[in-house]
C-alpha cells in the first residue's frame, strides 16, 4: 500500500502567563479544523500545539504571585489543556518547552550553532522590551509621546548592556531575501512577505542576541551556565523537538517534517519567516512550506492580548451556546489573515442566522417533510425530475466538496463555510420553488415529491459531512435526524457524486439544532458572565474593559419622547408566516382562524379581519406575524401571535383593511428587522 501524504501543522506555542483567550482559540481552532479537514481527505496528519514556558515575563508572574515558575505555569498548562478538551481541540501533542526532550535538544541545537561558527560572542548594548521579550536597535524603535518605544506593542524599552552570544543573521541575508522571493507560497498572505522584504531584510539583517545571563527561567547554555538561551530560540525549536529531531528516536521528525504550515498570529510572522528559517538552514534543515500569518481578533479597537488586559475567554460562551457555535464563528466572522472585531452581537447574531435559520431550519423542514409525507422513511428515487429546479443544485451540491477543498488549500475557512451556506441557502430557496406542501396534497405528485425531498435530504448529507471539521458534534445530530448510520455516508469519498442517500432510512425529528435566541437578553446574560468570568481569570487587570461598557450604557438612555430606543424594537420579533390554512370562525362575524407555518413550528393565530379578506385568498400567502405577542384565548381558541395589517380610513369613516403581505421569495419564518 501507498504511504498516505502526510500534513504537519502547528500553532505557535502560547505563553503561560495567564489564561488563554479567545484570541489563542482562534489560531488553535484554525489548526484543529484544517486537520480534521486533511485527516477526512485522507492524509495522515500531526497536530501539534503547546507552551513557551521560559522568559523573564513567566518569572515575574511567577514571583508576584509567590510560586516557582514551574509550579506557575504547570497551573496554567493543565487550564489550557482542559479549554482544548472543552473546544474539542484534537491535537497530536501538546510540547511544553520545560520538558526535557525539549531543553535537551535546544541545548544540543545551541551548541551546533557555536561549534560551527553561527554564534560567536560579544558584548550587546541594545533597548529591550520586557513584556515581548524582543530587543531592539535604537533605529528599530518607533516614537510615541516623545519616547522611544517597542514597535511591536508600544511601552517603553530599557537599555540592556550585557555579555551575549550573537547568532550571524546578516551572514544569511542574501540567502533569505531570495528563498523568500523565489517561493512565493512560503509567506501568506502575500503581502506579509513584502513586509518582511522591506522592513527586516533588505533594510540589513542584524545579528541576533541569542542569550541572556538576566534570566535565570531558560534553558542553560550548556556550555557557559550563566547564560540561558534566548526564548525566541527556545521557543522556535519546538516544532522539531515536538518530532524527536536530535534524539535516535526521530520517526516522527522524518515522517513529518518538513511541516506543511505553521499558523501564527500576523505579530510573530517575523521570527517565524526570519530567524526561524535562518535556524532551519544553519541546521541544514529543509524549511517549513509555509507560514500563515493570520490578522487579529479585536476587542473595540484593540488587540486582545493578556499584557493588555482586554481580554474575552472561550468558557461561558461556550457554556451558553455549546462549542459548536463558536468554533463556526471564529472560522466564519472574519477571512483568515484578516483583523476582526469580536463582539457577543455579532456572534449572537450570526447562531441566529446562519445557524438556527439557514442551517437549522432546512434540516427540520427537510426532516418534518419526510415525516409527514413518507411516514418518517427516505422514499426511492424516482424519474420524476424537474430539470429546471433539480440540475443546478445536485450540479452545485456536487461541486461543493470542491469548492470548499479549494478554499480550504488557501486556508480560507470563513470562504469554504461561505460556499456551504451558499448551498443550505440554495435549498431553502428550493423548498419555496417545488413546494412540497403543495406537491403533498395531489396524490399523482406523489413520485415528484419523493425526488425533491431526497434531492433536499442529500444535500443536507453533503453539508453535514463538509462541516464536520468546523463543528465537531453538529454533523452527529444531522445523521441522527436523516437516520444515517452507515460510516461511509458520512466519509468524504461518499461525495464524489450526488444521490448516495439511500431508500428506506428512518429520519427522526429532533430538537432544534440550534435554538433560536433572543439577542437583547442573551447580551444582558452574557455582560453580566463576563464579566464574572474574567475577574476570576484574571485578578490583577479588572479596570480596563469596564468603562466602555458604563459608557455604552449611557448612551442608551437618551431617546427622545414619542420614541423608542433600539433595544425596545429588538424586542418586538416580527416573522414572515405561510398561511397554511384559513377559515371562519363559527358563530363569529369578524373572526378569522390562521394555521400558519413559520418554517421549524406552526401557529394558530386569530385575527379579526373576516369582512376585508377571502380566507381562501388567503392560503398560500406569506403575511408578517408578530410572533412574541403574549398568547392569549380568544372564543375558546389560543391565538399565538398577531397578523399585521394596514388600515385605510375611507370618506364615509368606513375603513378598509389589507393584511401586509412579504414578498413571496422569503422563507417561511424569516426574521424581520
Ligand atoms: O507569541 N487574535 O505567545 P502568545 C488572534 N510564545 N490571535 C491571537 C490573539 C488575538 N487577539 N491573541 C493571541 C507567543 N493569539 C509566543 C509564540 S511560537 C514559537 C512562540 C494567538 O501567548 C496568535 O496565534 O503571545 C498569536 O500569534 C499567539 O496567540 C500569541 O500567543
Ligand atoms: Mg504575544
Amino acid at each position: 500500500m501507498a504511504d498516505k501524504k502526510t500534513f504537519y501543522i502547528t500553532t505557535p506555542i502560547y505563553y503561560p502567563s495567564g489564561n488563554m483567550t479567545i484570541g489563542h482559540t482562534y489560531t488553535t481552532v484554525a489548526a484543529d479544523t484544517m486537520t480534521r479537514f486533511k485527516k477526512m481527505q485522507g492524509y495522515d496528519t500531526y497536530f501539534l500545539t503547546g507552551t513557551d514556558e521560559h522568559g523573564q515575563k513567566i518569572e515575574k508572574k511567577a514571583a508576584e504571585a509567590g510560586v516557582s515558575p514551574i509550579q506557575y505555569v504547570d497551573k496554567i498548562v493543565d487550564e489550557t489543556k482542559q479549554l482544548w478538551k472543552l473546544m474539542n481541540i484534537e491535537y497530536d501533542d501538546f510540547i511544553r518547552t520545560s520538558e526535557e526532550r525539549h531543553t535537551k535538544i535546544v541545548q544540543k541545537i545551541f551548541r551546533q550553532f557555536y561549534e560551527q561558527g553561527d554564534i560567536y560572542k560579544a558584548e550587546y548594548e541594545g533597548m529591550y522590551c520586557t513584556p515581548c521579550e524582543s530587543f531592539w536597535t535604537p533605529t528599530q524603535l518607533v516614537e510615541k509621546d516623545g519616547e522611544k518605544v517597542c514597535p511591536d506593542c508600544g511601552r517603553p524599552c530599557q537599555p540592556m548592556k550585557e555579555e551575549s552570544y550573537f547568532f550571524r543573521m546578516s551572514k544569511y541575508q542574501d540567502w533569505m531575501i531570495d528563498y523568500i522571493e523565489t517561493h512565493p507560497d512560503f509567506i501568506q498572505p502575500a503581502k506579509r512577505a513584502n513586509e518582511m522584504l522591506n522592513n527586516f531584510l533588505k533594510p540589513g539583517l542584524q545579528d541576533l542576541c541569542v542569550s541572556r545571563t538576566s534570566v535565570k527561567w531558560g534553558i542553560p547554555v550548556d556550555f557557559d551556565e550563566k547564560h540561558t538561551v534566548y526564548v525566541w530560540i527556545d521557543a522556535l525549536s519546538n516544532y522539531i523537538t515536538a518530532l524527536g529531531y536530535g534524539t535516535d528516536h526521530d520517526e516522527l521528525f522524518k515522517k513529518y517534517w518538513p511541516a506543511d504550515v505553521h499558523l501564527v498570529g500576523k505579530e510573530i510572522v517575523r521570527f517565524h519567516t526570519i530567524y526561524w528559517p535562518i535556524m532551519l538552514h544553519a541546521l541544514g534543515l529543509p524549511l517549513p512550506k509555509q507560514v500563515f500569518g493570520h490578522g487579529w481578533l479585536l476587542f473595540g479597537a484593540d488587540r486582545m492580548s493578556k499584557s493588555k488586559g482586554n481580554v474575552v475567554y472561550p468558557q461561558p460562551i461556550v457554556a451558553r451556546y455549546g462549542v459548536d457555535s463558536l468554533r463556526y464563528y471564529l472560522m466564519r466572522e472574519m477571512p483568515f489573515g484578516a483583523d476582526g472585531n469580536y463582539t457577543n452581537e455579532s456572534f449572537l447574531t450570526r447562531m441566529n442566522a446562519d445557524l438556527a435559520n439557514d442551517l437549522g431550519n432546512l434540516v427540520s423542514r427537510t426532516v418534518a417533510m419526510i415525516e409527514k409525507y413518507f411516514d418518517g422513511v427516505t422514499p426511492a428515487w424516482t424519474g420524476a425530475v424537474d430539470e429546471a429546479l433539480d440540475n443546478p443544485i445536485k450540479e452545485h451540491c456536487a461541486a461543493l466538496p470542491g469548492l470548499v477543498s479549494e478554499q480550504m488549500d488557501k486556508l480560507q475557512f470563513s470562504q469554504a463555510l461561505v460556499e456551504i451556506w451558499k448551498v443550505i441557502g440554495e435549498c431553502n430557496k428550493y423548498i419555496d420553488l417545488t413546494q412540497p406542501w403543495v406537491l403533498g396534497k395531489d396524490p399523482e405528485k406523489k413520485d415528484r415529491l419523493a425526488n425533491v425531498l431526497l434531492t433536499l435530504a442529500e444535500c443536507v448529507r453533503f453539508v453535514a459531512v463538509l462541516i464536520q471539521p468546523f463543528m465537531p458534534s453538529t454533523p452527529a445530530r444531522i445523521f441522527e435526524q436523516l437516520g444515517v448510520q452507515d460510516e461511509a455516508l458520512k466519509a468524504w469519498d461518499s461525495l464524489a457524486s450526488f444521490g448516495a442517500l439511500p431508500q428506506g432510512l428512518k429520519v427522526h425529528k429532533g430538537e432544534a439544532l440550534f435554538p433560536r435566541i433572543d439577542v437583547t437578553k442573551e447580551l444582558e446574560a452574557l455582560s453580566g458572565k463576563e464579566e464574572k468570568k474574567e475577574e476570576k481569570n484574571a485578578p490583577e487587570k479588572k479596570e480596563e474593559k469596564k468603562p466602555e461598557k458604563k459608557e455604552k450604557e449611557k448612551k442608551k438612555v437618551e431617546i427622545p419622547e414619542g420614541c423608542i430606543g433600539f433595544d425596545d424594537f429588538e424586542k418586538i420579533k416580527l416573522r414572515v408566516v405561510r398561511v397554511i390554512s384559513c377559515e371562519r370562525v363559527e358563530k363569529s362575524e369578524k373572526l378569522l382562524k390562521f394555521r400558519l407555518s413559520l418554517g421549524d413550528e406552526e401557529r394558530t393565530v386569530l385575527s379579526g379581519i373576516a369582512k376585508f379578506h377571502d380566507p381562501e385568498d388567503l392560503v398560500g400567502k406569506k403575511l408578517i406575524l408578530l410572533a412574541n405577542l403574549a398568547p392569549r384565548k380568544i372564543m375558546g381558541i389560543e391565538s399565538q401571535g398577531m397578523l399585521l395589517s394596514a388600515v385605510k380610513v375611507n370618506e364615509d369613516g368606513s375603513e378598509t383593511l389589507r393584511l401586509l403581505t412579504a414578498d413571496p421569495i422569503m422563507p417561511d419564518g424569516a426574521e424581520i428587522g
